[in-house]
């Protein structure tokens, strides 16, 4: 048996540098596998999908991670996501945790990007803020504010928005300071208006829609939205963020909830047709909300 036949086949195959690793998983996201390096200061992003699965679903750059190896081409998926980490690190850079991205084949043999990036340790998730706030000092208050200010002008200037919903994906860390972990899976608002496909835009059908919501959100809802409302994961990632912040914002005091609701930026991606179609989502996914 050589050393690597501990890790799972998904690990990049990288000679002796393996064993800096522990095999044993920290996270699990729904893209990602965390596993944290020996000496606890770094985690290895692993990819649940190599390149060329990617490929398959959101077609391929041309770029290969190895020069005449067809089978190292790198997906539009991973092109746009790092291409959406530069952008919004640009507007939320001292908040976000780096990462570094890295093309390696795996223990198969298939390309995969990895990436590297420092161990956080958390003091609490901004899941709980709604009823942990409290325990949180002035000053680290202030800064999750200023977070949510810089994540507003991100989100005005390019429609882009971090996956803020996931567990363990926003945290205060053991030094008081905001971070967003999970910079992998940047997503793109949809303005509300072009929320329907063109089919489905006359306001008869709203109730279909409504329907299909409730019913039957993973098959026929998805030909009445665009696409681009669902992320990678299947799930509406942009939607349940942006709903995100506007909590935050009335948890930390930065505006009521009605106040919220007459806000141009929330206005422009939340209206009650979304509130139907994430309430659909939700009850189906947790019934017992
Ligand atoms: N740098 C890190 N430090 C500490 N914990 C981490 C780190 N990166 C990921 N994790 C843990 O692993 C989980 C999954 O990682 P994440 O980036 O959210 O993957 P996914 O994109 O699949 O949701 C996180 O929610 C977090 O709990
Ligand atoms: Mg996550």
């Amino acid at each position: 048996m050589t050393e690597s036949a501990q890790f799972p086949r998904e690990f990049p195959s990288w000679g002796h540098e393996i064993k800096t690793y522990s095999p044993k998983r920290i996270g699990d996201g729904t893209r990602m596998q965390i596993y944290r390096s020996t000496d606890g200061k770094q985690v290895l992003r692993v990819p649940l999908y190599t390149e060329s699965q990617l490929v398959t679903r959101t077609g391929g750059s041309g770029v290969l991670a190895s020069e005449g190896d067809p089978s190292s081409e790198i997906s539009n998926d991973t092109v746009s996501d790092i291409d959406r980490y530069t952008t919004a690190k640009g507007y939320v850079g001292k908040n976000t945790v780096g990462v570094l991205p890295m093309y390696f084949p795996d223990q198969n043999g298939n390309w995969r990007t990895y990436s590297l990036q420092r161990y956080v340790p958390k003091k609490m998730d901004l899941g709980e803020l709604w009823y942990r706030g409290d325990s949180l000092s002035e000053t680290e208050r202030k800064r999750i504010r200023r977070m949510i200010e810089d994540i507003r002008e991100l989100i005005t200037e390019t429609g882009l928005i971090f996956d803020l919903c996931g567990s363990g994906n926003t945290v205060i860390d053991d030094k008081g300071f905001p971070r967003i972990i999970d910079v992998n899976m940047i997503q793109p608002l949809i303005p509300n208006d072009e929320v329907l496909t063109q089919d489905f835009k006359d306001p008869q059908l709203e109730h279909d829609v409504i329907m299909a919501a409730r019913l039957d959100w993973r098959g026929r809802l998805r030909k009445m939205l665009n696409p681009q409302f669902f992320s990678m994961n299947g799930l509406p990632i942009g939607d349940w963020s942006i709903r995100r912040l506007q909590e935050w914002e009335t948890q930390l005091g930065m505006q009521t909830r009605q106040s919220t609701e007459k806000d141009e930026l929330y206005s422009k991606y939340i209206n009650p047709l979304r509130d139907e179609i994430i309430n659909g989502i939700r009850n189906d996914l947790f019934p017992s909300f």
